[in-house]
């Protein structure tokens, strides 16, 4: 099976979104735990913008050796060299340099002409090149760019010697099966894009990201950029979690293999939102709190006699000990009589029917009934580890 390259940017386009910057300590001990869940490439902030985005890129980049570190360039010399100050110490350096392609962004923001704008990019590529075996370029807001001049665009950077072409959904403006044809055509119009690896970078605004970059995987993508739980600018990037389990639970569909430990993702799930001060929603896919918890008493007795009756993946793939059967007043009195067998109360059937009357009670006047909720009523009913 072919490999997709998993690129966190948890610390740059994550850190980026308000309430979530972090210091150099945290910047580092979450650099640290992404190369213990080996994601392929870590972008570790960008080294132009401010001195401690420096400094946190340059010590990390001589922290970090499981994952290669990279930092992000606008197209402008002066944030090469500042960006090869910073990683010029790691093994295998890579520098991020973008540019935006659309109308929109040439003529308002850049105020550039679209000539300009192919020749800065070629420009940069080309000087960055000089110092970095590896060079990746984004076309910002791809998305929103003439089809016709992003293919040139494409074709002249990697002339220039970019290894790795990403293109950027910046607005979260697709949907899946444009962000797809947009790569088609990429690769129908770009002769040379065969010695680039093609990216992909989604953000969330139309809720479309997850399902966006997995169109683009079947469109020939092979490196997915990310974040831990979906951290990023406004409606945030498309999370790391959702896409390494999809792609490792549909691999029949997919095809493609990632070098993540999965079993690492909740660890660094808990570490993201702790430091970033940014709470997981309790329904998020794959790393929320009820991501594998039934309350229903039908859901609860099928994944008592088998788990795959309501479960598509196990909570050990990642790193959770086990789901969590919650008891509120959907719950069956088999996940009741279950749970009190787990407390050290084991209840006959008589037993059982006094018991689940006054927790039914309890459950309706409570949403969620816990541990000591149950080992209370049980000592009030004399019933005792
Ligand atoms: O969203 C975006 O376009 C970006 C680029 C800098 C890659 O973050
Ligand atoms: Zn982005």
């Amino acid at each position: 099976m072919e490999k997709v390259e998993i690129y966190d940017t948890t610390l740059r386009d994550g850190e980026q979104s308000p309430g979530c910057s972090l210091n150099d300590d945290e910047k580092m001990k979450v650099a640290l735990q992404l190369e213990r869940l080996c994601v392929d490439v870590i972008e570790a902030g960008f080294p132009a913008s401010s001195p401690d985005d420096f400094k946190a890129v340059t010590a990390i980049a001589r922290a970090v050796k499981g994952s290669t570190v990279t930092g992000l360039a606008r197209c402008v010399k002066g944030d090469i060299d500042t960006a090869w100050q910073a990683l010029k110490n790691t093994e295998n350096p890579r520098v991020h340099v973008f540019i935006a392609t659309s109308p929109i962004h040439m003529a308002y923001k850049l105020r550039m002409k679209p000539e300009e704008v192919l020749e800065r990019a070629v420009q940069s590529v080309g000087y960055a090149k000089k110092f970095f075996p590896q060079v990746e370029f984004s076309a910002e807001d791809a998305t929103r760019s003439d089809p016709a001049f992003l293919a040139k665009v494409v074709t002249s950077a990697i002339k220039a010697g970019a290894t790795v072409i990403n293109l950027p959904d910046t607005v979260g403006y697709d949907t899946p099966w444009e962000y797809a044809d947009m790569f088609t055509y990429i690769r129908e119009h770009v002769p040379n894009i065969d010695r680039a690896r093609l990216s992909c970078h989604c953000h969330n605004d139309l809720g479309m990201a997850t399902a966006n970059t997995l169109a683009s995987v079947q469109a020939g993508v092979r490196q997915v950029e990310c974040t831990m739980n979906g951290v990023g600018e406004r409606a945030g990037n498309v999370a790391l979690e959702e896409i390494g389990v999809a792609l490792h639970v549909r691999r029949d569909t997919y095809k493609v293999t990632t070098r993540l430990k999965l079993d690492e993702i909740k660890q660094t799930s808990d570490l993201v939102s702790r430091l970033m001060n940014s709470p997981v929603p309790k329904n998020k896919a794959i790393v929320g709190a009820n991501a594998f918890a039934h309350e229903a008493g039908i859901h609860q007795d099928g994944v008592l006699k088998n788990r795959e009756t309501y479960e598509i993946m196990s909570p050990s793939l990642i790193g959770l000990d086990t789901g969590r059967l919650v008891l509120g007043k959907h719950s069956g009195r088999h996940a009741f009589r279950m749970r009190a067998a787990d407390l050290g109360v084991h209840l006959s059937d008589e037993q059982v029917d006094q018991s689940f009357k006054a927790f039914k009670k309890m459950a309706d006047e409570k949403k969620e009934i816990t541990d000591n909720d149950l080992l209370s009523l049980f000592a009030k009913e004399g019933k005792t580890t």
